[in-house]
């Protein structure tokens, strides 16, 4: 398979949902000044279309044909990215739990995963690249020089991901999100294409009882450990 660019940097950061993964792949991002891959963006903008269309999920073929053909931008003039759907911001609608659910299923399907390889490894880019999702360091970029893996408890990820979309004013209880996300866990863990693991040489680091500021640290200290750039 095609691995566009090769000799430009990238760190993954993998992880199962609400651990903390796009708030740091943000501050490395901003740290280092490189570009940012937010790959589950990209699967909950498949589902979000794959919603509109009323696609059944499991029509494999029409799946990976609207991945194919997916209009999808990422706008970074602001601080706050925003994600376009066939020129309109779907950043608000593509957090909705039922976005993310429906993302996880349509994720299991190989021709969906394989459809959006290359759009993924097309953010390679110099000066280097943070890439975050689930299968960054075991498959889109299994040559990156730096793995992280980051986990946590699944109550504390619910806890972080009711107050995130608080935040947004997204409303939801805790009972739903933690339900929501132990079935996404399941349905990402298991799968048999890209399941979300470590790779074998990843830094594994445990969130749980970490401020964001202690992830951080531990990750540049690890980057910088490995002179890769
Ligand atoms: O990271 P986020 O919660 O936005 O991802 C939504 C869903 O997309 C995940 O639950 C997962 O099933 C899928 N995903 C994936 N591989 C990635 C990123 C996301 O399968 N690299």
């Amino acid at each position: 398979m095609n691995q566009t660019n090769t000799t430009i940097p990238v760190i993954t950061i993998d992880g199962p949902s609400g651990v903390g993964k796009g708030t740091l792949s943000h501050a490395l991002a901003n740290h280092f000044g490189w570009h940012l891959l937010d790959s589950g963006a990209i699967y909950r903008v498949l589902a979000l279309s794959a919603l509109d269309h009323h696609l059944s999920l499991d029509d494999e073929n029409r799946l990976a044909q609207l991945a194919l053909n997916l209009s999808l931008t990422f706008d970074t003039h602001d601080d706050e990215a925003k994600v376009l759907l066939d020129g309109l911001d779907v950043s608000q609608d593509i957090r909705r739990e039922e976005v993310g659910g429906t993302a996880s299923k349509i994720a299991a399907l190989a021709k969906v995963r394989t459809a959006l390889l290359q759009r993924q490894r097309d953010f390679r880019q110099l000066p280097g690249l943070i890439a975050d999702g689930r299968d960054m360091g075991t498959v889109v970029f299994s040559d990156a020089p730096v793995k992280i893996f980051l986990d946590a408890s699944a109550k504390s990820r619910a806890e972080r991901r009711m107050n995130q979309l608080r935040s947004k004013q997204i409303c939801a209880t805790f009972d739903e999100i933690l339900q929501e996300i132990t079935a996404r866990d399941v349905r990402d863990r298991n799968r048999t294409v890209a399941p979300l693991k470590p790779a074998e040489d990843a830094l594994i680091i445990d969130t749980t009882s970490l401020s964001i500021s202690d992830v951080f640290e531990q990750s540049i200290n690890y980057i910088n450990n490995r002179h890769i750039m």
